[in-house]
């Protein structure tokens, strides 16, 4: 039998022809008219790669550092919530894809796998692990206090979400998680209070009854007061932000819209990423995620100044099709056709990209 599905978009199409609509909705929308989730697609094309000749691209190896640790590809897995609607082991596949790829995995704190599942099932694996506050700021305590013990090498702290956008589908199916699933992360009502809903979306309700709608910069502080884990902060969209993370000494930005779910009209990710390095590449490393679904866009992420990019909804597509084996087929879809990037572009190493070698399409109007 041949192969079928050879690219993200063939998973993505896959998966929503298998998933249930409640899950499918929840993993897909964006915020409102979603103008921006389809921009963060399209945005990639606006920048061309200008490819470099005859640079004895005879051995190739994909493999950078990230946080003073090795990884075997410049592709990590985004944290995406409640990851068991997608497949019964959810995360615990995700993590061991990612183990198994020699690359990082960041769980969710609203993950339908804990902390402790997670460690042991990947326990060789990269995992980073993204914090969500709680009004109850020792909830976030202890979830930091476990994600060291566990072995978390960093914390991922996401900065955009004083409340969750307004993802329309989620509102029509008053979304909650199915009764069997839980947020694993904890006991009592903050496990099981996505599980119901009067009206509207269940997680919308949650987060906004439970997260922290106050939080400020001087927070970062107290965050750094009790952990030495080095801090991500993710979903920094201007230099502004940008600056004012790096002088608070956090180790990384990951420039984010939230695949487009937080507000309508922001722009692309990777249009936001220039003005990030501009302002702080030189400081802090940068990493990107946001529509990343091709090997061409990686390259284009690269070489306009981040580390690293990140997955979210197509680890989810590959985990939809078949766990841990599905995953691993995205990442090495992605691996491959940046392998063919880096080849046909001249470049033998992720060191060898540079920045001439992508341009904003105007560059060519211009001329
Ligand atoms: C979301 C949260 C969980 O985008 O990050 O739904």
């Amino acid at each position: 039998m041949g192969e079928s599905l050879v690219c993200v978009k063939d998973f993505e199409r896959h998966a929503f022809s298998v998933l249930p609509r409640n899950a499918l909705d929840y993993y897909r929308s964006g915020a409102g008219a979603e103008q921006t989730l389809a921009h963060n697609r399209q945005a990639f094309s606006k920048f061309k790669i200008r490819p470099r000749c005859l640079r004895n691209v005879a051995i190739r190896d994909p493999s950078t550092t990230v946080l003073g640790e090795k990884v075997e590809i410049p592709i990590g897995i985004s944290p995406t919530a409640m990851q068991r609607m997608a497949h019964p082991e959810g995360e615990c596949a995700n993590a061991r894809a990612a183990q198994a790829m020699g690359t990082i995995f960041i769980l969710s704190t609203i993950a339908t796998s804990s902390i402790e599942e997670v460690a042991e099932a990947a326990p060789y694996g990269t995992k980073w692990f993204q914090l969500y506050i709680y009004n109850d700021r020792e909830v976030t305590r202890k979830l930091v206090e476990r994600a060291e013990r566990a072995g978390f090498k960093a914390l991922v702290l996401t900065v955009d979400t004083p409340m969750f956008g307004l993802r329309l589908a989620d509102i029509r199916n008053k979304f909650v998680l199915p009764p069997h699933l839980k947020f694993a992360n904890f006991a009592g009502d903050k496990a099981t209070g996505i599980n119901t809903t009067e009206s509207g979306s269940g997680l919308n309700n949650y987060v906004n009854r439970l997260f922290d709608q106050s939080l400020e910069w001087k927070d970062i502080k107290w965050l750094q007061s009790f952990t030495k884990l080095p801090i991500v902060v993710k979903g920094i969209l201007t230099a502004e932000d940008a600056i004012i993370a790096a002088d608070l000494g956090v180790a990384a930005i990951l420039v984010s819209n939230h695949g487009a779910r937080q507000i309508d009209g922001t722009p692309a990710s990777i249009e936001a990423l220039p003005e990030i390095v501009q302002a702080v590449g030189d400081r802090v490393e940068i990493y990107l995620d946001g529509g990343v679904t091709d090997g061409t866009d990686v390259f284009k992420a690269l070489a306009l100044g981040a580390k690293m990019v990140f997955l979210g909804r197509p680890a989810l597509w590959g985990l939809a099709h078949s766990g841990e084996e599905g995953v691993k087929k995205i990442l090495n879809i992605l691996k491959t056709e940046l392998d063919y990037a880096l080849a046909i572009t001249g470049c033998a190493t992720i060191k060898d990209i540079e920045p001439r070698m992508v341009v904003p399409e105007g560059y060519y109007s211009r001329l």
